[in-house]
């Protein structure tokens, strides 16, 4: 019985070991997968010249035809509810009593009335700050270098809180990234303190490893944001794509320690329908974002999207493996100069075995299509003899179709388009 019973607690903290980043995740239930939606800054940046670019600049009608679309268009059905407002949307001064103001003329109606708009449509709000002196765009931040001591971490939280928004990002321009220890859980104490349940997102890990080389503690950091961002910012094209998927492989395990439930590491926005990639790379940014289980912020022109890069955005069975309630990020399990295989742990799980989503990546940017090809056992050596698995392409009628059965001595044999293409399959457990 003893034995048995031991023999139990082995196989359950087995089942249990890719899980434990529960451990460190926050108390509050939030973003248990990672959140997904629409935020403004990659496509429209901090465009304020609303008479010259009526419909592309930073204003709340941005943000309500973009709901608009989220709903319209199925999105918000798929996951996608969080409309996040980014850089550029307050005036530069506070008001009498220090309290952070809308634009007026940008934002008319206020934050409080744009939160409502989406309450009203089942969407969330999600609104931009900084730790420091002052946003990246110049506007006012959390803490005041200016001010004697006296900062606004208190009054900002609970002025964000009493508007309905349902997101915070602080960012970290204009201020010490080694302080950023002490700032950021200072930031989440405030928004913690007014009760209003609210998503998280730092930028705290980016600043002190790009600026300070400083190996952030990622602890700290998985302890107090629900979604930290990584890595540099994304722009639209292909070689920041790659460039981050070259970082997410560098710090793999580092990475998939702090990646679970509750904490999300963020490789930043979604750029897919931009001018940037090509079909295939808008494809390869979904899947590896997905196989990361990273936060899915869309930032496109949704009222512009051509349907082949809405159809990657809406591809169910992606979305499910980034959704996949585990939060597991996938190993990188193989890499030459321009080949990669990603791996991730996926429901179902039969009989104590997992079903695995699989990305074959080829970054050689001349020839034609590649055969990749590796046995089973060799990517997963977990795999048990005998298990069965069924192949499923999901950028193929998102994966409704069975290309084959596999097990642990069989090679997985995908062939592969060049310039930044995937294929990203499941082996679904039998
Ligand atoms: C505040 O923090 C406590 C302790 O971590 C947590 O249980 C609670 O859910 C948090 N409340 C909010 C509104 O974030
Ligand atoms: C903080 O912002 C003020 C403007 O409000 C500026 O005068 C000051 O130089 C800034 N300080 C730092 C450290 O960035
Ligand atoms: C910082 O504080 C000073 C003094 O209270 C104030 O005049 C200034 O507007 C503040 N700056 C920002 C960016 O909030």
């Amino acid at each position: 019985m003893l034995i048995k019973l031991i023999f139990h607690i082995i196989f359950l903290l087995t089942i249990l070991l890719p899980n434990i980043p529960f451990l460190l995740a926050r108390d509050d239930g939030l973003a248990l997968t990672p959140p997904m939606g629409f935020l403004s800054w990659e496509r429209f940046a901090c465009q304020t010249d609303c008479d010259r670019y009526p419909h592309s600049c930073i204003n709340e009608q941005l943000y309500k035809d973009m709901a608009d679309r989220l709903v319209a268009d199925g999105y918000r059905e798929l996951g996608y509810e969080y409309v996040n407002v980014d850089d550029c949307w307050s005036e530069k001064q506070r008001d009498s009593s220090g309290r952070l103001v809308a634009d007026r003329k940008r934002f008319p109606s206020g934050i409080k009335a744009l939160a409502d708009y989406m309450h009203a449509r089942r969407l969330k709000l999600g609104i931009y700050g900084d730790v420091g002196n002052l946003t990246c765009g110049g506007y006012p931040g959390q803490n005041n270098h200016t001010a004697g001591g006296h900062d606004y971490y208190d009054l900002d939280a609970q002025t964000v809180a009493d508007w309905g928004v349902d997101s915070f990002k602080s960012d970290g321009c204009y201020e010490e990234p080694l302080d950023f220890d002490r700032l950021y859980p200072k930031m989440d104490k405030a928004l913690n303190a007014t009760g209003r349940n609210m998503v998280f997102i730092c930028e705290w890990p980016f600043y002190q490893y790009v600026y300070r080389n400083m190996t952030p503690d990622y602890e700290a950091i998985a302890h107090t944001c629900h979604v930290y961002r990584s890595y540099k910012d994304v722009v639209d094209s292909w070689a920041s794509i790659d460039e981050i998927i070259t970082y997410y492989g560098t710090y793999n395990d580092l990475f998939r320690k702090y990646n679970g439930p509750g904490h999300f590491s963020d490789p930043d926005e979604l750029t897919i329908g931009n001018w940037g990639l090509s079909w295939e790379q808008s494809r390869t940014q979904m899947a590896m974002w997905s196989m990361w289980s990273s936060p899915l912020y869309i930032s496109t022109d949704l009222r512009k999207l051509r349907p082949e890069f809405k159809a990657i955005l809406q591809n169910r069975a992606v979305i499910a493996v980034n959704q996949d309630r585990h939060g597991i990020m996938a190993k990188r399990v193989f890499a030459d100069t321009n080949r990669q295989v990603w791996v991730k742990q996926v429901e179902p799980v039969v009989n104590g075995q997992w079903s695995y989503a699989v990305a074959y990546l080829n970054r050689e940017l001349l020839g034609d299509a590649i055969y990749m090809s590796h046995k089973l056992s060799d990517l997963i050596p977990d795999t048990k003899p005998g298990v069965k698995y069924e192949i499923h392409d999901l950028f193929l009628d998102e994966g409704k179709e069975i290309l084959g059965t596999i097990t642990r001595d069989d090679q997985l044999e995908l062939l592969i388009n060049t310039a930044g293409a995937v294929r990203m399959v499941k082996l679904l457990v039998k």
